[in-house]
């Protein structure tokens, strides 16, 4: 699709947990007020976006993004096993209603990292019938998601086995308090084992919501933009496959893939590199790389064939707002580069939306709207009203991307 079209998706993403504030019956909310309490700061109020969430989607629509990203939260939905709550369902839908407004487009996601802490505290993903659950939540969801086209069942399941993993290993006995790895460890290989159980929860719930919805239905991948080094090939083979390409193998019969790219690393002998330290790295300690997302394209394509692809995140943490913009510049002239060589992409979600709680951290800030962390105001950045005219096909941002 030409991104000059009126149908590519301009927007832009967030996730329930780490925008709506007070998620508690989440393992997330438990981890941070709990055992994670010395490694996490709390999500809190976040950026009470469950109350602000028509400012927010109404900031977005002014500046000329069409296309708001954002997920359902299973944990509010059925706060305890086989409870399901009617007034969060119909606020669910409420906020699917707001973003439908004028011909804007929602982009639904039904699981983003967190899950209902009785889920996990029945034994999780690795419990027997946690399929099932899933699929029985999936299934009430479809009760407000008509008129939707785009669902994403699971945000970056590549990145949940991980979670998982890590969490087991970070496990303290007895309960207990989790301490940071050491700056700069390895991280766990992501268990193929444990994404067979989440691909088997992805096909269950594509099937439900094909059933009962019009929507395109696909999975977003976390994709790392692995580059081998010399004599490391068969290494690199092995582990993007168990990062991301048996992911990415499991959407050829999707209806989409979401591709989220941020940065690039390098795999050896022992397998992925953390980032070495850099003066140019990003609040996340990522190697700043707006060329990833071209790595990231070609190789999904390269597995997925002709499913169309969406850029469901892509972004820089900085609280330097010219530099958000130079990087973005970049990323979309590498996109552009992806298009013109045959990858099929639908539209470009830039995460964040909103400055919001990163995952135990609020420090690093991405987001194209700044929120003031104790009055929760909401102060568009430049790079908002960039991207709008990006997405409004104004002369001198394509120019920038074309020099890019
Ligand atoms: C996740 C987001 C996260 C972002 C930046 C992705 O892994 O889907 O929840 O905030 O990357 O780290």
């Amino acid at each position: 699709m030409d991104v000059h079209s009126k149908d590519f998706l301009w927007g832009a993403s967030t996730a329930a947990h780490q925008v709506e504030g007070n998620n508690r019956n989440s393992d997330w909310w438990a981890l941070e007020t709990g055992h994670g309490r010395d490694m996490f700061e709390p999500s809190g109020l976040a950026a009470d976006s469950y109350n602000r969430y028509p400012e927010d989607m109404r900031l977005l629509a002014d500046a000329g993004l069409k296309a708001y990203r954002f997920s359902i939260e299973w944990a509010r939905i059925e706060p305890a096993d086989g409870v399901f709550d009617d007034r969060e369902l119909a606020h669910y839908r409420a906020m699917i209603d707001e973003a439908t407004k004028n011909g804007r487009k929602p982009v639904v996601t039904l699981h983003h990292f967190t899950n209902p802490l009785w889920f996990v505290q029945r034994g999780g993903w690795t419990a027997p019938d946690a399929v099932e659950k899933f699929t029985r939540y999936v299934q009430k969801a479809t009760e407000i998601l008509g008129g939707v086209e785009w669902v994403i069942t699971f945000n970056e399941p590549n990145m949940l086995t991980l979670l998982i993993s890590m969490a087991e290993t970070l496990q303290g006995n007895d309960g207990a308090a989790l301490t940071a790895p050491p700056e700069g460890s390895r991280l766990p290989t992501p268990s193929l084992q444990l994404g067979a159980r989440i691909a088997e929860a992805h096909r269950a719930a594509r099937d439900v919501l094909h059933e009962n919805t019009i929507a395109n239905v696909g999975w977003s991948i976390s994709a790392s933009a692995l580059v081998a080094t010399p004599g490391n090939e068969q290494k690199f083979v092995e582990t993007k496959y168990a990062w991301e390409d048996f992911y990415f193998e499991v959407a050829r019969d999707d209806d989409f893939v979401g591709v989220q790219s941020y940065t690039s690393q390098i795999v050896d002998a022992e397998g992925v590199v953390p980032h070495p330290e850099h003066p140019d790295n990003t609040l996340t300690g990522w190697a700043y790389r707006p060329d990833a997302i071209g790595i990231a394209l070609r190789n999904a394509a390269s597995i997925v064939g002709d499913v169309p692809i969406l850029i469901t995140e892509n972004g820089i943490a900085t609280s330097d707002d010219t530099r958000r913009i130079e990087y973005t510049t970049g990323a979309l002239s590498a996109m552009m580069a992806a298009i013109d060589s045959g990858v099929d992409v639908r539209g470009y979600l830039h995460w964040s939306a909103l400055y919001n709680y990163e995952w135990g951290h609020w420090a690093p800030t991405f987001g194209l709207i700044a929120i003031d962390r104790e009055t929760l105001a909401r102060t568009p950045r430049p790079s908002l009203a960039w991207l709008g005219s990006v997405a409004n096909q104004e002369d001198a941002a394509w120019a920038a991307i074309a020099a890019s």
